[in-house]
């Protein structure tokens, strides 16, 4: 069956159980040996299949990582059907490799935990029914996942942070800015209106057929983007950042990437190539559209930060500001927000870019984290269904709203 099975002869053998053992007596907790917790954490909300072993110190014992990547760019965006094949084809392996990299017994696990929301239905089913599979068989507690929390509280792995801070979380399929208070204890500040800039980004790409250039054949769209933008020039051409008037904290992209397409089709006609061949001003669209996307990332965050300082909902210096999700692993995005949070004395923090993406590791902190805290263990995991769509926490976009706050101008110089 399963993992078990497979790997018990090298869990099983005693003389590494006994080194580990050994070893973990020597763990920080003073006085609490006994209390050291280790989750397993299991990603399949889109498209990767990762898994995880990481301990309350946030060592990451061993990791895997699936990406799908590649397969979507060549049809051209995530077909779930695929996508679940590919995490079918993939969990036991990806979950295997995690647990035999971190060299510890599944008996030693405290719990196992798994995204179930939000995400692509097909996706997060796959993930669910294995984790739910192992709970049964190792007899471990359970530990739902939100996919968006855990973006937010993977800062904690990697950096000492202490709540509350505010988390811009930017990625293919969700795009939200939330003061963390604890945990599970999220105040909604906005969100997109419609696509995620990941997905916006995805799109331009695709538009431009990058898949088709020698440099980014293999790279996600956001990835390519970036990366072609260095050699572009973002003031070939000029487009007005979104919401501009709405004095709120929502997003949207949608009108960006319509407007781009616009600007494609007018630079395929003037340079006489088709649909489906890279233009010769790739590279400026690219920064082009990369510059307002953070432009605009940039100012309805601004605003965040003026609201939570003006309700005391965060420390008038410094406060910190986290950047993650796909999305907040581009450095030109991270350097605008730098610019932001050096004009209103915050610190900006991101968590590596390997760390950004979906990854298996934030899944299994989170565990960790809820564990700590007590919240959300399961030892019953009678009726737990997947969420493909989840709000995070309490909803407060419609008073930021009402608070009108004027944004004064950032020079952009990035
Ligand atoms: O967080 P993530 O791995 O998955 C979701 O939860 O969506 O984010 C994936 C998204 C994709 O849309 C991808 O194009 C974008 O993040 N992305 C980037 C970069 N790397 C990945 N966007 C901009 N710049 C990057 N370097
Ligand atoms: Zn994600």
């Amino acid at each position: 069956m399963l993992i078990l099975n497979k790997t018990a002869g090298v869990f099983f053998k005693p003389s590494k159980r006994k080194v580990y053992e050994f070893l973990r007596s020597f763990n920080f907790h003073p006085g609490t040996q006994f209390l050291h917790k280790i989750v397993l954490g299991i990603e399949t909300s889109c498209d990767d299949t990762a898994a995880a072993v990481v301990d309350e110190t946030g060592n990451v014992l061993g990791e895997a990582i699936h990406s799908q990547t590649e397969v979507h760019l060549k049809t051209g965006g995530i077909v779930p059907a695929v996508a679940q094949q590919l995490h079918r084809d993939n969990i036991q392996r990806i979950v295997q490799e995690a647990l035999s990299a971190s060299r510890i017994s599944p008996s030693d696990l405290s719990a196992i935990a798994t995204t179930i929301k939000p995400g692509l239905a097909l996706s997060l089913g796959v993930g669910l029914s294995f984790s739910l599979q192992l709970v049964g068989q190792l007899k471990k507690p359970f530990i739902p996942i939100h996919h968006m929390e855990a973006h937010a509280l993977t800062i904690r792995l990697t950096n000492k942070v202490e709540f509350p801070f505010l988390v811009l979380l930017i990625s293919g399929g969700h795009c939200l800015l939330a003061l963390v208070q604890g945990v599970s204890d999220f105040l909604l500040l906005g969100k997109s209106l419609d696509i995620a800039p990941g997905d916006m980004l995805d799109k331009v790409a695709r538009r431009l057929s990058l898949i088709k250039h020698p440099e980014c054949s293999t790279m996600s769209g956001g990835k390519a983007i970036e990366h072609l933008a260095k050699q572009g020039n973002r003031f070939h051409f000029d487009i007005k950042p979104p919401l501009h008037r709405a004095k709120n904290c929502d997003f949207s992209f949608t009108g960006l990437q319509q407007v781009t397409n616009k600007r494609i089709m007018k630079k395929e006609k003037e340079e006489g190539i088709e649909e489906g061949q890279v233009l010769s001003s790739a590279a400026d669209i690219a920064a082009t559209v990369q510059h307002t996307m953070a432009c605009h990332i940039v100012r309805r965050t601004h605003r965040a930060i003026l609201f939570c300082k003006q309700r005391d909902l965060l420390p008038q210096n410094n406060a910190v500001l986290v950047a993650s999700g796909g999305v907040a692993s581009n450095f030109y995005v991270r350097r605008a927000l730098e610019i932001l949070t050096n004009a209103t004395q915050c610190t900006l923090l991101c968590p590596p870019p390997r760390l950004c993406t979906d990854n298996g590791i934030m899944i299994a902190w989170n565990g960790i984290e809820r564990l700590r805290a007590g919240l959300g263990i399961l030892h019953d995991i009678e009726g737990i269904r997947y969420e493909p769509k989840c709000p995070l926490g309490v909803d407060i976009s419609k008073e930021v709203g009402e608070a009108a706050i004027k944004v004064p101008q950032l020079k952009m110089e990035i």
